[in-house]
């Protein structure tokens, strides 16, 4: 006997939403220009001229240690590119949507959701310069993402922050997350080896 295979939920809404934004359904939404505001944060597109202050937060061996993907030494070219060609891009292609974090007109950071299909669901990611931390900025950033993508329809969302990243765990539960274990070897580093990583999710 034969039958049609039911399909899943999710599956439909991905048609629905565009390759890439996963379970979200962003009608309506334009992601190339998309901006939250919390109390005290914009969240905004990058601009060309986010390169100096990109460049320089950067070069911060926090951000260093703790982003494996960025390029060690981090360059003025690698600045440019991700402000005016990787940010912009993965909106445009409803991949995700990278944020500046801006507190009292300054680039203070950087945010963002991915919206790659997942189990998991949309993931959130942040890291604040050097001269804006201790505020709480990224706790609030990341809930604002996080609450951005359950209220387009996700079931949930996800981070993932290093073992020994104590502030990131710190920043995930201030910003809603719970803990819901440990990831082994997860985390690829730039010297080929792997790290774990302590997953946390929202769900809706
Ligand atoms: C993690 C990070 C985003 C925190 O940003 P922030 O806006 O300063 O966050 P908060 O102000 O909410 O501070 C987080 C908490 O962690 C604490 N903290 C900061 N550095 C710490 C450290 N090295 N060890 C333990 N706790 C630390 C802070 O004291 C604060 O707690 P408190 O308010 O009780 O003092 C920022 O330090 C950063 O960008 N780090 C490098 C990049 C990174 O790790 N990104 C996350 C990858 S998952």
């Amino acid at each position: 006997m034969t039958s049609t295979p039911r399909r899943r939920p999710e599956a439909r809404r991905e048609r629905a939403s565009g390759e890439g934004a996963g379970l979200l359904s962003l009608s309506g939404v334009d992601l190339t220009t998309e901006v939250l505001r919390t109390e005290r944060l914009v969240l905004r597109p990058h601009r060309p001229d986010d390169e100096d202050a990109v460049l320089r937060a950067c070069q911060d061996p926090g951000i260093q240690r703790w982003l494996a993907d960025l390029p060690v030494p981090y360059t003025r070219d690698d600045a440019r590119q991700f402000v005016a060609g990787v940010a912009p891009a993965e909106r445009a292609e409803g991949r995700g949507m990278p944020t500046v974090v801006e507190a009292d007109g300054e680039l203070v950071g950087s945010a963002g959701v991915h919206l790659r299909g997942s189990r998991l669901g949309p993931e959130v990611g942040y890291w604040i310069a050097p001269w804006g931390r201790g505020r709480g900025y990224a706790a609030e950033a990341a809930r604002a993402l996080a609450e951005w993508a359950l209220g387009h329809g996700a079931p949930r969302v996800h981070l993932f922050a290093d073992v020994g990243n104590v502030a990131s765990q710190t920043v995930a539960e201030r910003a809603g997350f719970s803990r819901e274990g440990v990831v082994r070897s997860c985390l690829d580093q730039r010297d080929g080896t792997w790290r774990d990583a302590v997953l946390f999710g929202r769900v809706r």
